[in-house]
């Protein structure tokens, strides 16, 4: 047989042109794209009439938390989770237990995640600072998609698990990096060449503020967001900036949640300093004001913030500020988001709904669909230097392929998720445009929301 699958009469979606063209797939990789028939069978044939052609979709922030935490998740559902939303390559973060602090737990890692991968994976390694500098450039050499620090973090001696709510009576507790390390860190970061995510929330002034109203209005979310204000974004991301200015490390602020975030970054690229940044659906589709519908399960950190964020956000989706949107994927059980908004963990599933979102953004005309394949397909496949291998649509590219179907309507449900933990902001959405079938290295995972066929997902490594 000539070709192992056809995707016949589909408009190709490029971030510059649309056309319609047949694709050709053989041994994983597009091998012709064609406006006429080309000779030769195929294993698998799709129509597309009618359908766009996108190149396959990344999630570049997703925490399956597997191993660790997999009574929450685990690598089998995000995967399908992914499958099901479209989405071909994850990038996975590092949180998990072990951390992925060194090679050998890198290796681990690729080993467990393997088997159970319905798309393809890229692995994020962490910075534990003093801890493991000596590591980014071993990591680096294993083929980490990039390196991300969560900025005020303490972290256990032992385990070295990310202390969450760090005091300083604790014990077998390393407390947070001071800004020297963090500076040594940005040091060693910059030589690995690598993109350098830095979650951006300062907990110094989050635990001050949350021991002063924590007492006070227990279950308003203005209170809340009053505890984790939109200075402790702007001062991380500050000095974050200087410090990649000093260091020329190639620093990425993950889910940009503020105005002043947006504006902090654009001056630094306006610049000509390589700083980039991600932001997610519930920044994008949500404000402090739907947390009175919605409840807990939107409690996310950063925390989603007010209208004028939301608006500023957007502005730097369209002036290239902010250069891919992600899902920052996090569940936890439906118990365990049920409680007390101070209290309980923070984090929701994503990676299943962030593509039909964008749809739904293409169909209310915020944005085009070009600008959807560049937001979750080319922009995230460059900035972690697996582009052309993915990100685009091109003779000789892995044949990761997302077709969707622009006119169809879905309502969103919290009960048809995919994930372990089904836990959503967007139960009950009405969506306008929907990914109709997902395809992995060639082969068919998903179709019309099913998935039907094992995992077949492989390590991606970065040039
Ligand atoms: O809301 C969040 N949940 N934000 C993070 O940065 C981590 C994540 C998690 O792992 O639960
Ligand atoms: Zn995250």
């Amino acid at each position: 047989m000539r070709w192992d699958h056809i995707i016949r009469n589909g408009e190709i979606v490029t971030p510059s042109a649309t056309y319609t063209a047949n694709i050709y797939i053989k041994d994983g990789k597009i091998a012709a794209i064609n406006e006429e028939e080309l000779n030769g069978d195929a294993k698998e044939i799709t129509d597309a009439s009618g359908l766009h052609i996108l190149p396959g979709l990344i999630d570049t922030h997703v925490h399956s938390r597997d191993g660790g935490a997999t009574y929450k998740e685990d690598f089998y559902h995000s995967t399908q989770a992914a499958a099901a939303g479209g989405i071909t390559t994850i990038f996975e973060m590092p949180n998990t237990n072990p951390t992925i602090n060194t090679v050998e737990n890198f290796k681990k890692q690729v080993n467990n995640l393997q088997s159970k991968a319905h798309v393809n994976f890229g692995i994020w390694g962490i910075c534990l600072g003093d801890l493991n500098n000596k590591d980014l450039l071993p990591l680096t050499e294993a083929g980490v998609i990039g390196f991300k620090y969560f900025w005020g973090y303490a972290v256990n001696k032992n385990t070295f698990q990310l202390v969450y709510n760090y005091s300083e009576d604790m014990v077998d507790v390393i407390a947070p990096c001071d800004d020297g390390q963090v500076f040594e860190m940005f040091e060693e970061v910059a030589k690995t060449g690598r993109s350098f995510g830095i979650h951006a929330e300062n907990s110094d002034l989050i635990n001050h503020l949350t021991k002063q109203l924590e007492q006070k209005d227990a279950d308003d979310y203005n209170a809340f967001l009053a505890s984790r204000p939109n200075l402790a974004e702007e001062l991380t991301i500050q000095t974050g900036i200087a410090m990649a200015k000093q260091t020329g490390a190639r620093l990425h602020i993950l889910h940009v949640s503020t105005a002043e975030g947006v504006k902090l970054i654009r001056e630094a690229q306006q610049e000509g300093y390589p700083i980039t940044a991600e932001t997610c659906p519930h920044y994008l589709f949500l404000t402090n004001e739907d947390y009175r519908e919605i409840g807990p399960v939107m409690k996310v950190y950063p925390l989603v913030k007010f209208k004028k964020d939301q608006e500023a956000i957007w502005e730097g989706i369209n002036d290239g500020t902010i250069s891919f949107v992600c899902s920052d994927h996090a569940p936890h059980t439906s118990e365990e988001k049920d409680g007390d908004l101070w209290t309980i963990p923070a984090g929701m599933c994503g990676v299943e709904t962030l593509a039909p979102l964008m749809l739904n953004a293409v169909s209310e005309g915020k944005i085009t669909l070009q600008q959807l394949v560049a937001l979750l397909s080319e922009n995230p496949a460059k900035q972690f230097d697996v582009y052309p291998q993915k990100g685009t649509i091109q003779v000789g590219s892995d044949a990761d392929i997302t077709i969707v179907n622009l006119n169809k309507r879905h309502v969103i449900k919290t009960e048809d998720l995919h994930s372990k933990s089904k836990i959503t902001a967007y139960d009950g959405f009405e969506i306008t445009g929907m990914p109709v079938q997902t395809i992995v290295n060639g082969t068919t995972v998903m179709k019309n929301g099913d998935i039907i066929f094992k995992p077949l997902g492989e390590l991606v490594t970065p040039k």
